[in-house]
């Protein structure tokens, strides 16, 4: 499947040069989409695996998180060997009002660096969790930072560069909840009405532990999981009653796109993007979601009967060489109480004001389609028999170079971004640190702005043959912010970049 890719590589300039390594990746390749053709195939299971429910706590009161290993039961009746920040898989949702200050005792237990970034939010740059930021093993670090942005749902993940999708697979993120007066005016569901979603596939041996172990193939298209698992449970089910439950879905994936939808057809009611709500609720029958967005939405189950199930399910799409040939069930719903239902979705939320255009200072435009190799720094392609995996991927030629700073902006400045994918053939969901940003434009492959993109967004999908723009106004945290692929795999593999506020 990344055929194409491959014979672009060998029929540049750089080719001769990278005969050896070239070679040595096609062989390699073929051996991988063998076994990937079994491994990536989803594997669907009963959906008798009670849904696992993080925990909650509330950061009014100092937090504290473990990074360690833990067990938990993915797979119902197996142990699986994984790592989080509580006492199982991931870590327990943190809810937060804006305006309050958050203080996060951290303890890395692990036997390796790691950090944790705060995906979403917009702190200063020494908390943010820039790769540059580590925590070593047997240490602690306290994250404080004070919340200044409306509600939303956002999450937090490790961020060591070159570790962050092996981390981030094993089991390490969260979920973290920013609350607001504006949101608690519309008296949305909560309580056990309030779930959350966080859609993860993974690879597991047979020991129960989790396999992360890519080969370049992986490293290429990003690493896939076939058992999907909602919350850290496979195969699962919740039971509902006959209510509008409103659910904030978070793809934590390393790399895999869903295309979100119900199998008895309600639709989903959007109410907001990844890091707040939007102007009014759009209704729609189905979202492509891409690792590290969010979307928050009502589902009104109200006219089901007891003992309707129905599934939570990804349908095909066009989705480059690498995404969306599969359709599958993610989770099912099994409708087990009647009761009665006041609540009427709101069709207008919150004061959502759109970042005027003629207010942008600067146009950037980013070559994301990765049809040509990084170049060296040194301009020496030879790089002998094995490929530098650190560098297959770029975002304008450059891969990640930790200290250097490849854009500098200016605080309380708005500016426009553009990723151009027009020639790519890999789908690239594109991140910024720091800031928050509206999508003003999409041309080529999907052509529109989608119904989720129409409110805050931190993360935003580029497909193969699209390029789209983004306005954003920088805030005034002075420092150094990475902007990457959220396909944990191409960060990894160089597909980020820093900024710099001054
Ligand atoms: Cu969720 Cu730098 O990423
Ligand atoms: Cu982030
Ligand atoms: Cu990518």
């Amino acid at each position: 499947m990344e055929r194409k890719k491959f014979l672009k590589i060998t029929g540049s300039a750089a080719a001769l040069a990278f005969f050896g390594g070239i070679t040595s990746l096609l062989e390699s390749c073929k051996r991988a989409s063998m076994d990937m053709s079994s491994a990536i195939s989803v594997i669907t299971g009963k959906f008798d695996n009670i849904l696992r429910l993080p925990p909650i706590i509330n950061g009014t009161s100092p937090i504290n998180l473990v990074a360690k290993r833990n067990t938990a039961s993915i797979i119902k009746g197996k142990t699986s060997y994984v790592l989080g920040y509580g006492d199982s898989i991931l870590a327990p949702i943190i809810k937060v009002n804006n305006g309050q200050n958050v203080s996060i005792n951290f303890q890395n237990q692990l036997e390796e660096i790691t950090n944790i970034h705060w995906h979403g939010l917009i702190i200063p740059e020494n908390m943010d969790g820039h790769p540059r930021y580590l925590v070593q093993p047997n240490s602690t670090f306290n994250y404080q930072f004070s919340i200044n942005q409306q509600a939303g749902t956002n999450w937090f993940h490790p961020h060591p560069h070159l570790k962050t999708g092996r981390q981030v697979f094993r089991g390490l993120a969260g979920m973290f909840i920013v609350n607001d007066s504006e949101e608690a005016a519309l008296n949305l569901p909560s309580g056990e009405f309030e779930l959350p979603v966080i859609i993860q596939d993974k690879r597991i041996y047979a020991d129960g532990s989790i396999n992360y172990s890519p080969e370049e193939m992986d490293v290429m298209s990003g690493y896939f999981g076939q058992y999907i698992c909602v919350n850290g449970s496979w195969s699962a089910y919740h039971n509902v009653k006959t209510k509008v439950y409103r659910l904030r879905i978070l793809n934590g994936s390393n790399a895999r796109v869903y295309n979100l939808s119900f199998s008895n057809g309600i639709p989903f009611n959007i109410i907001g993007s990844d890091s707040g709500l939007l102007g009014s609720t759009q209704i729609i029958g189905n979202v492509i979601l891409s690792p590290g967005e969010r979307i928050d939405v009502l589902v009104d189950f109200s006219s089901l009967s007891v003992g309707a199930e129905f599934y939570l399910q990804s349908n095909t799409f066009n989705g480059g060489d690498s995404q969306g040939s599969e359709s599958f069930k993610i989770m099912k719903f099994n409708v087990t109480e009647q009761v009665p239902e006041t609540f009427s979705i709101p069709s207008s939320l919150v004061a959502f004001v759109p970042i005027s255009p003629s207010l942008s200072i600067k146009t950037r435009t980013f070559d994301i389609s990765n049809i040509h190799m990084a170049m060296p720094e040194n301009g020496n392609m030879n790089m002998g028999m094995n490929m530098d995996m650190s560098k297959m991927h770029n975002i304008g030629g450059k891969s990640f170079d930790m200290e250097r700073i490849d854009e500098t902006v200016s605080a309380n400045t708005t500016e426009i971004w553009e990723f151009d994918n027009a020639a790519g053939e890999d789908l690239h969901p594109m991140h910024l640190h720091g800031v928050q940003f509206q999508v003003i434009s999409r041309t080529g492959g999907r052509g529109v702005i989608l119904p989720h993109e129409m409110g805050w967004k931190d993360t935003v999908l580029c497909m193969p043959g699209e390029k789209v723009k983004i306005i954003m106004t920088f805030p005034n945290n002075l420092g150094t912010f990475a902007f990457h692929c959220h396909n944990l795999e191409h960060e990894d593999s160089g597909m980020m970049l820093n900024f710099k506020i001054v």
